[in-house]
């Protein structure tokens, strides 16, 4: 597995560009499928997990082409299977927008039950009860999801506890079932809103994505349509707290601001300078950092996918912080990794205590998921020394060219490939 070689105290100034968002790639993807139809994928990003869904597609029978390195061709038109069985679908926890999608089109869906990253228990039983909802018989076996029905059937369903993954999912499912569904208390992250933008744009009729309330006219099918979809705001935000991190000064382009506000926030309230443009944000880290308490939340709230990347920023603030991570049972397992690179840091659950100190020290560490990756890259900038990061496959999971962007700001970050 490939490493990273990262030079220390690497002050990061110029600008980086921003890719499309992964968590919205991983549905939009599957969601193609549904169309009779082609469609053309546009601002995807160049990374793992969106090889793996275009391989399940092709699999399945349908045409999954790049244009270009961040434009996908996908035709489905002729009809594909119905089964995601093969062990290309376990590779990735996204895959289970697939039972979505197939269950949509053609009332039946065999999927096999994602992986994903290795952090906490990752359910999908929202994601069932919704289709269950709408009418399917779903089943759980041999490691597989089968799902079936006569016939789908709009319905209102209240989410038991906010859920990206399964408000998407069962958006998909509902797109084309007979009737109007109603998603209560759903997921408002942007790559939802990006999700139901893109199905309109196929036919479909959803209204009040990006709200606690989603309505959805089904609609008989699907044409192919092209689409461009949002940048990374996980992305943006790690190459954000890099500057700060680095007490340096980097104008992070092709993004959208809104989408940072709650890091921004924070970033302010850590003495950390922010210059908001229409398609940019500029951080200057030019002062000491102030401690400061995170919590993290369904969006519009403080992302989890961000809190490995504030903890690394954290455990260098003066004075004490505190991290309580509201969304996953066990995200901290990385925290041994940070302890390593001198990090002072106490878990009681939910709660990270955080005590800064000065400076971190190199060492060898392992990314133990896509976003702990991340907070070690950042972590081995400010640290003393020469660091290396085993575990790339994570980071390449979620992060376009990840050693060639820090590079052109001025880390020195070297890949090993084994
Ligand atoms: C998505 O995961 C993201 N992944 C995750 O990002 C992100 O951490 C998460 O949303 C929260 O924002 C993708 O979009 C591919 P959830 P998802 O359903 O949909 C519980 C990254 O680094 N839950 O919102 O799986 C669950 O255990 C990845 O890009 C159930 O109990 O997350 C968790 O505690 C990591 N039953 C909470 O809900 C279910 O059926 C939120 O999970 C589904 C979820």
């Amino acid at each position: 597995m490939d490493k990273l070689i990262v030079q220390g105290r690497k002050r990061l100034v110029g600008e980086v560009s921003i890719s499309g968002a992964k968590n919205a790639a991983v549905a939009v993807i599957p969601a193609a499928v549904m169309a009779e139809g082609v469609s053309t994928l546009e601002n995807l990003p160049y990374i793992e997990d969106v090889r793996s869904l275009c391989h399940t597609i092709e699999k399945l029978g349908g045409t999954c082409e790049y244009i270009d390195r961040h434009t996908l061709r996908i035709d489905c038109d002729g009809g594909i299977d119905h089964r995601a069985t093969f062990e290309e679908v376990q590779k990735i926890r996204a895959s289970y927008y697939f039972l979505g999608a197939l269950l949509a089109r053609y009332k039946k869906a065999e999927v096999a039950m994602p992986g994903g990253c290795n952090f906490g228990t990752r359910p999908i039983d929202l994601h069932l009860k919704g289709f269950r909802a709408l009418g399917a018989t779903v089943e759980e076996r041999d490691g597989m999801v089968h799902a079936y029905a006569e016939r789908l059937i709009g319905t209102s369903i209240y989410m038991d506890q906010v859920s990206v993954g399964a408000t998407i999912n069962i958006m998909l499912a509902a797109t084309m079932a007979e009737g109007t569904t109603t998603i209560e208390n759903a997921a408002k992250e942007p790559h939802v809103v990006d999700t139901a933008n893109y199905l309109n744009m196929m036919g479909a009729n959803i209204k009040g994505a990006g709200t606690d309330v989603i309505r959805i006219k089904g609609v008989e099918k699907l044409h192919g349509a092209q689409y461009a979809i949002i940048p990374d705001q996980i992305e943006a935000g790690t190459y954000m707290i890099a500057a700060a991190i680095t007490g340096g000064d980097v104008l992070v382009k092709n993004i959208i601001p809104k989408h940072m506000d709650s890091l921004t926030a924070k970033l302010d309230e850590m003495n950390v300078t922010i210059e908001e443009h229409d398609d940019s944000i500029r951080v200057t880290a030019n002062r000491p950092l102030h401690c400061a308490n995170v919590k993290t939340m369904s969006y519009p709230g403080f992302p989890t996918d961000l809190q490995p990347q504030i903890a690394a920023l954290l455990s260098v603030c003066q004075g004490n912080s505190m991290i309580t991570e509201n969304v996953w049972d066990n995200r901290y397992q990385y925290m041994d990794e940070l302890r390593k690179m001198g990090a002072k840091v106490t878990i009681e659950g939910r709660l990270a205590r955080i005590e800064g100190v000065e400076r971190l020290k190199a060492a060898c560490v392992n990314a133990t998921d896509l976003r702990a990756g991340a907070a070690m890259i950042l972590a081995a900038l400010a640290a003393e020394g020469e660091s290396v990061i085993g575990g790339v496959k994570y980071i390449d999971r979620g992060y376009e060219d990840v050693e060639h962007k820090f590079n052109t700001l001025g880390a020195q970050i070297t890949r090993i490939q084994e």
